[in-house]
């Protein structure tokens, strides 16, 4: 599998954009103006590698649909979404360095001197904080007039924005070529000198893992109910896989779609995942589409397309009863039926809103019925059976691990003001 980072990081991020058409292909435009800033202040490359990530992520720690659009408004602090996409990156050494810039995207620069912080991390995050509000001012507009663009920020200079990017800024939007991108559906693409520094990056195997395990937290810790979920069921589809003989890099593509497989759910606000009640039909919609979702986003990246087909399918069952395709047993893919019975194991031991986590017998007993129903796979139920010890310890470890890495995510921060959701 060989993935570059950038496909990676841009496929995701655009999942990030999905959650309400206000915000769409907002990640990438941030990315482009923000590339284009740090080059024209001459940063050197490492620099603008991390910048670009940081845009490309930037909002991912806004979770529900209401605090994406606040971080939209003109004058969001957004003090918390940056704060929790800080933790979402910070212990990831792809991501790390990334991670520092996302947390100041929405200080101030007059409070960066009060900051016991990397000094070029600062002046990355005010580069990405003025890129951001370039977009916001300016997204969905007909004609760009960027007299009125500039009319708006330069006066902040000093304040609220980095005079030395609020300069570079004046002189970019003098130039014809710097606004045109931002109307076309990807304006990364225009960056043709930055093309061979963002795009050549490869990932190594043990990268793309790290990675992954990032998106799988991104995916999860949006709900205390969904937050230990995937690792869960990257585990079980592993030690299933190793069962059936699959091969390491087969294993390797196994783990990244449980990592993944609910990652359409980033499509879906957490408003409905949190739903106290029943779903109605239309958010019955909108969350049942989250494995065609996970496919869209998962097949442009080059290299998974294995993770992205046995994720589209996760939903699917035998008999034809599943979802989204309602696609019948000899058309799933022999993961997808993995991932289904790794899903459905793994969801029936976790504790849900409405009911706590079933024991083994109880767990054992409602796989047998749904493969009496043609609703699970009967060679990959029976190899559950099988191997039911080892299956649920590992799984019970993996959960483990992730519940503690979702405590240390929340903690020492203050809830959500009264109101407002993450
Ligand atoms: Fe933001
Ligand atoms: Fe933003
Ligand atoms: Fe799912």
């Amino acid at each position: 599998m060989a993935i570059r980072l950038f496909d990676f990081l841009a496929s995701l991020s655009g999942a990030l954009d999905l959650m309400s058409p206000e915000v769409v292909g907002h990640h990438k435009r941030v990315a482009y103006i923000a590339a284009r800033l740090s080059r024209r202040l001459d940063a050197p490359g490492a620099e603008r590698a991390d910048l670009f990530t940081a845009a490309l992520l930037h909002d991912v720690g806004g979770f529900s649909r209401q605090s994406r659009l606040a971080a939209l408004s003109f004058e969001s602090d957004g003090g918390r979404h940056a704060e929790l996409g800080y933790r979402l990156l910070r212990t990831n050494p792809l991501l790390r360095g990334a991670a520092l810039i996302v947390r100041r995207h929405h200080t101030p620069f007059i409070r960066f001197r009060e900051l016991d912080e990397p000094r070029r991390k600062l002046f990355l995050a005010g580069v990405l904080n003025l890129a951001d509000r370039v977009d916001v001012l300016t997204f969905r507009q007909e004609r760009i007039d960027p007299a009125q663009v500039l009319a708006r920020l330069t006066p902040r200079a000093g304040e609220q924005f980095d005079p030395a990017a609020t300069e570079a800024l004046s002189t970019l939007a003098g130039e014809a070529d710097f606004w045109e991108p931002l109307s076309t559906p990807d304006p990364v693409a225009a960056l043709t000198d930055d093309a061979a520094l963002f795009r050549s990056q490869g990932m190594t195997r043990a990268q793309l893992a790290q990675a992954s395990k990032a998106f799988s937290q991104i995916i999860d810790f949006r709900s205390r109910f969904t937050a230990t979920h995937s690792r869960g069921v990257a585990e079980c589809a592993v030690c299933l896989g190793e069962k059936t003989g699959l091969s390491s890099g087969d294993l390797t593509a196994m783990r990244l779609a449980g990592d993944l497989h609910d990652l359409g759910k980033l499509a879906v606000p957490s408003e409905i995942i949190d739903k106290p009640g029943p779903l109605d039909e239309a958010e019955k919609k909108i969350m049942r589409s989250h494995p065609e979702v996970s496919e869209g986003i998962l097949s442009r990246i080059p290299g998974l397309e294995k993770v992205a087909a046995w994720t589209s399918q996760h939903h699917e069952q035998p008999g034809g009863g599943g979802y989204p395709h309602h696609i019948s047993g000899t058309q799933m893919v022999h993961g997808s039926r993995i991932m289904a019975a790794a899903d459905v194991f793994t969801a029936l031991r976790e504790d849900r809103p409405y009911r706590a986590g079933l024991d083994l017998p109880r767990v054992t007993a409602i796989l047998d019925d749904m493969v009496r129903e043609n609703a699970q796979d009967k060679d990959m139920v029976g190899l559950v059976k099988e191997n039911l010890a080892e299956l649920d310890e590992r799984r019970i470890m993996a959960q483990a691990h992730a519940a503690e890495d979702f405590r240390a995510f929340y903690s020492g921060l203050s809830p959500a003001a009264p109101g407002a959701r993450d």
